[in-house]
């Protein structure tokens, strides 16, 4: 068996006819870190709520370990941990009594139950806390709380979906580091992120979702490589003065296209480029370079920024906000 999560040809309609997820197919091998990334409302969490028996797929099959999600349910939720992005640890319960109380649902005996939530609490790092009613912990203890249940029967395939949400860097570098100590004792992860330095720094292979359909997928190098050679970032004084920019430069054979006050061309290779390029550019604030991105490719693949759906919704809510503080 090559996958230990193959998804073939997976479809969500739900009722009142969203097509959320639209015809996706992947395979997970077996002991690696693999992400769905992309942007709000682009069909993560419904894949993972299929991949993981609690949504009936409208067409298409996945196999967990060679098991039906659809025709062979509690095979595969014996093989499976779920940490939902939506939390489900109870605020008034203790930390030790969440995660005791999932071991004796998965029906260990009390004393196995015990010596388990032990060792998942431990493993997350709440040990100490583990006293504590789940209502006082930080952003970070619990979204290691919903790891710790959903780790205790040791399950071969772990699906985190958002573990980051909303974490600061702190917190969310701690957590990658406990994620891949789970994978290096063979767990095989599907974790869903829209954020891309997370895809980046923590997956073996990434598949970029949008619309419900993967648009990309392979190694983030493998992905990056695909967009080929350097961007050189060219800052002006004005959006105005890049679109102007960006129009010459294109004009001139260029692969130039403003963003914001930015110009930003790909070239083969910067080093090589820059003396041909910088006596074309007049009133430039600055010039930089970089290797491109995951947010490069899914810009690249989309023309949308993966985040543009949320920076909207800020800044909706500062909208609102401001409203109510000016009154
Ligand atoms: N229970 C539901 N009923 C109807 N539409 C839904 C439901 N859950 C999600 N959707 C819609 O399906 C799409 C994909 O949602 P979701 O899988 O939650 O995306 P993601 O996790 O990538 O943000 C969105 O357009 C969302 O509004
Ligand atoms: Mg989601």
């Amino acid at each position: 068996m090559e996958c230990a999560v193959e998804a073939r040809g997976l479809v969500k309609v739900y009722p009142g006819g969203v097509r959320a997820v639209d015809g996706v197919s992947f395979c997970i091998r077996r002991g690696e870190i693999f992400s769905l990334l992309g942007p709000n409302g682009a069909g993560k969490t419904t894949t993972v709520k299929m991949l993981a028996t609690l949504l009936r797929p409208t067409s298409g099959d996945a196999y967990i370990m060679g098991r039906s999600v659809v025709r062979e349910r509690g095979e595969v939720r014996r093989l499976i941990g779920l940490a939902p992005q939506d939390l489900t640890s109870d605020d008034e319960m203790s930390g030790w009594d969440n995660v005791y109380i999932q071991a004796r649902l998965y029906g260990y005996p009390p004393g196995e139950a015990r010596e388990r939530a032990r060792w998942a609490l431990e493993y997350m790092g709440l040990l100490d806390v583990a006293g504590r009613k789940a209502a006082t912990y930080s952003g970070g203890m619990r979204r290691r709380l919903e790891i710790a249940m959903s780790i205790v029967h040791r399950p071969s395939v772990l699906f985190l979906d958002e573990p980051t949400l909303g974490l600061d860097v702190q917190s969310r570098r701690h957590l990658w580091g406990l994620i891949r100590s789970l994978r290096r004792e063979g767990v095989t992860i599907l974790l869903t992120t829209h954020y891309m330095e997370e895809a980046e720094a923590l997956s073996d292979r990434v598949a970029i979702i949008d619309h419900g359909r993967i648009i990309a997928e392979g190694a983030p190098a493998e992905l990056v490589a695909r967009l080929g050679g350097d961007r050189v970032h060219i800052v002006m004084g004005s959006p105005g003065e890049a679109e102007r920019l960006a129009g010459e430069l294109a004009a001139r054979g260029w692969r130039a296209r403003a963003a914001g006050r930015e110009v930003v061309v790909t070239v083969e290779n910067a080093a090589e480029a820059l003396p041909r390029l910088a006596p074309l550019v007049r009133g430039a604030r600055e010039i930089r370079v970089s290797r491109p991105n995951l947010e490069e490719v899914f810009l690249e693949l989309t023309g949308r920024s993966l985040r543009e759906g949320e920076e909207a919704l800020d800044s909706f809510r500062y909208r609102v906000l401001a409203r109510r503080i000016r009154r």
